[in-house]
């Protein structure tokens, strides 16, 4: 069983062609991939998932429990989705939101996230390396748990 999982939202499946001024050259593959290594080299489970349907995110963050931990991009649901805030809190998994842009920095709509609040925290601006930080926490985080 995997505990550390990061779910991909909407339009993520595009990295590497979308607006690369925004979201960088390096496809969701290759992001997948550092941050699968940075967890199997910690001797940790994690599996990566991405999805354009906020129903399967729903059921994903349904079936986690709160042993789990969840890195979570929620791409453009970030700023809409009361479902998936509230998906969050009923889990009560620990969850780390990621955003590849500093979404602080952008078109005032990005700004307000309606995940933040049920976050331990956001790392948002610091590209593909932002996922490899947050599986860094996402590591000790856990490993701080079994103990
Ligand atoms: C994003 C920022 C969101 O505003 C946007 O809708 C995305 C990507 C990011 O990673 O910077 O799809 O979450």
């Amino acid at each position: 069983m995997a505990s550390i999982w990061v779910f991909h939202g909407p339009n993520l499946n595009l990295l590497g062609l979308r607006e690369p001024e925004h979201y960088g050259s390096r496809t969701l593959a290759e992001i997948n991939q550092d941050v699968l290594a940075t967890a199997s080299q910690a001797g940790i489970n994690a599996e990566c998932r991405q999805t354009n349907h906020e129903g399967d995110l729903l059921d994903w963050i349904q079936a986690l429990t709160s042993d789990d931990f969840l890195i979570l991009n929620p791409g453009a649901w970030t700023h809409t989705s009361y479902a998936i805030r509230d998906a969050i809190s009923a889990v009560r998994v620990p969850t780390l939101e990621v955003h590849l842009s500093n979404i602080h920095a952008r078109e005032a709509f990005r700004a307000n996230s309606l995940i933040a609040p049920v976050s331990i925290g956001q790392i948002s601006g610091l590209g593909a390396e932002g996922y490899v930080l947050a599986m860094r926490y996402a590591i000790d985080y856990q490993l701080r748990r079994a103990k």
